[in-house]
């Protein structure tokens, strides 16, 4: 089976890529780098991309992540968030191929009085979220066999994300100011990639009546705030010796930490569906903290 990894470059793709070579023949795509170089916002690349590698699976870990920039580029974060996945969807449907996608928690906004499930109504309260589900619209409409992953506050020991910022800070021995009014569920990389290869090794076992596009929701177990997250970060760093000790973590609203984007204050995800899937339960947040961790100074 050949597969086709779009974004191998960026936090989710490079924990994919391991995953996804013990599964079958991979080719890996990044902006500059990986098997074939392909600028995604280019519809003739990734043509010529599609139609020269011909993957029984595409495997798409790009988009447009830069949540407050998306609000003066909503442009540029439309071509990647909803039209790419639209381009991909037609040609999967067209050449019977498979599309794995990613999502995100930031479809839903206000509180249902428990964690949210795939079929809750949605209501994205920015650019970003906006351009996210309209990307998953296209794949469900498009009649392609896919599988929409909505994932939620990602995090690796690559740079540029929640973790690897604040460890950045408490290493210099920096005190932290962390939002606690903002509700979620982590989720370390490495866990993602893990499911999302148990679930490419099942795909053969899918029911005929299951819907073409199936939307699930893929995180680790927990639900805190930003700062809970924090807190435990600093401490399990401290534990492993990535840090030299803890650093204070002060608790702050929302109010106190502008940012262009409204982000939902709760976007916890039921697990229920994808736990029933696998036949197993998802790490804990700890759990994949931990792990992810473990491996901070080997990466
Ligand atoms: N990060 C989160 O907290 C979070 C939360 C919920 C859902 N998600 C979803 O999870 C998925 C993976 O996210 P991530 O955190 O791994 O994102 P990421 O680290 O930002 O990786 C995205 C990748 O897409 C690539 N990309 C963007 N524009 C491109 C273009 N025109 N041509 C080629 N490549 C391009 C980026 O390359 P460059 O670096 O060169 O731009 C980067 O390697 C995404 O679908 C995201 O929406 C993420």
């Amino acid at each position: 089976m050949r597969l086709l990894l779009l974004g191998a470059e960026g936090q989710l793709g490079r924990h994919l890529s391991p995953r996804l070579s013990a599964i079958g023949e991979l080719i890996s795509s990044g902006r500059a780098g990986g098997d074939k170089p392909c600028d995604l916002a280019s519809a003739k690349q990734l043509s010529t991309l599609l139609n020269t590698v011909q993957p029984k699976v595409v495997i798409n870990a790009a988009a447009w992540t830069a949540v407050d920039a998306a609000e003066d580029q909503p442009r540029a974060a439309r071509l990647l968030n909803t039209e790419l996945p639209d381009q991909l969807a037609g040609w999967c449907q067209r050449h019977d191929a498979l599309l794995v996608h990613y999502s995100t928690d930031y479809v839903f906004d206000g509180h249902p009085g428990r964690a949210w499930r795939e079929d809750d109504a949605t209501a994205p309260a920015s650019v970003y979220g906006r351009t996210k589900l309209d990307g998953e619209l296209a794949i469900r409409a498009s009649g392609a066999r896919a599988l929409i992953l909505r994932t939620a506050w990602l995090y690796s020991a690559c740079p540029g994300n929640f973790l690897s910022a604040i460890l950045a800070r408490a290493a210099q021995g920096e005190s932290l100011r962390v939002v606690s009014d903002q509700y979620g569920s982590p989720t370390w990389a490495g866990s993602l990639a893990a499911v999302t290869g148990d679930l490419l090794q099942r795909v053969d076992g899918w029911h005929d009546d299951d819907p073409r596009a199936m939307v699930l929701h893929a995180v680790d177990r927990g639900q805190m705030s930003w700062h809970e997250f924090a807190v435990m970060a600093v401490q399990t760093a401290a534990q492993y010796g990535v840090i030299e000790q803890p650093v204070e973590v002060a608790a702050i609203d929302s109010g106190q930490w502008p940012q262009k984007a409204k982000r939902p204050s709760w976007s916890v995800l039921d697990l229920g569906a994808l736990e029933t899937l696998l036949g197993r339960a998802l790490a804990t947040t700890q759990q994949a903290l931990t792990a992810c961790i473990k491996q901070w100074n080997r990466q």
